[in-house]
């Protein structure tokens, strides 16, 4: 095949799932799904060469160009604003960006409100287009512990089923986005692979519309 395609997944099951599509679509390389600890892996006849990213390093592999197409989250996207296109929709890893507060919360709009989040830049834009006053507090995971614990007033995270809301006696208080996953490209490698990439979000729709 003249030109790999080097696309990076991110771990866990949103890239498992992704996988399956790519590999619906044409693009197999079973060993991909191989219990190992190796990362790279190619399928030459189909000229694909996927890797392992931790989630929320995709976009900046794609974006420096280390792989022509990543898969990442429109709240990575949005929160980090990656210079990469967007070409298309996969229609998993369904989710939404919510406010979430104790069950029974009232804003005191007197006071500060300290934000909890790992998504600091949307937690802004969304409270600067109220006009609230806020505080973020940065954490990097379990965000949900720090309104339980007083450490901030809300929480600004993903909800997909509210299992771990309701596990914790939070509640959504507001909605500020739908998230699923999106096929980002190098901007560079667009230019030069172009037919390829396009061939291949061509069949990844079909695969995404079959499903
Ligand atoms: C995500 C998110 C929530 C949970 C939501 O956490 O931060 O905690 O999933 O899913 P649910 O609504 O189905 O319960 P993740 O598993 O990525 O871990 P972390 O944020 O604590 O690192």
């Amino acid at each position: 095949m003249e030109t790999t395609l080097n696309i990076a997944l991110p771990k866990g099951r949103l890239g498992e799932k992704a996988y399956a599509l790519f590999a619906r679509a044409g693009y197999e390389c079973p060993a991909v799904l191989e219990n190992s600890r190796k990362l790279v892996f190619e399928n030459e006849a189909a000229g694909v060469r996927y890797f392992w990213v931790k989630p929320s390093d995709v976009a900046i592999y794609v974006e420096r160009g280390a792989a022509d197409l990543g898969v990442a989250g429109k709240d990575i996207l949005l929160e980090y604003g990656p210079d990469v296109y967007e070409l298309l929709d996969l229609g998993i890893g369904k989710c939404r960006m919510a406010v979430a507060a104790p069950r029974g919360f009232r804003d005191d709009t007197r006071r500060t409100l300290r934000v909890a989040t790992k998504f600091s830049n949307i937690a802004r834009n969304y409270y600067a287009d109220q006009g609230r006053d806020i505080d973020i507090i940065h954490l990097n995971g379990s965000i949900e512990l720090a309104p339980i614990l007083g450490l901030s007033d809300v929480i600004v995270d993903i909800v997909e089923t509210g299992t771990t809301l309701r596990e914790n006696d939070l509640e959504v208080a507001a909605e500020i986005l739908p998230v699923s996953a999106r096929l980002v490209a190098n901007k560079a490698a667009f230019r030069f692979k172009t037919r390829r990439t396009e061939q291949l979000c061509e069949d990844l729709k079909k695969a995404v519309e079959t499903v």
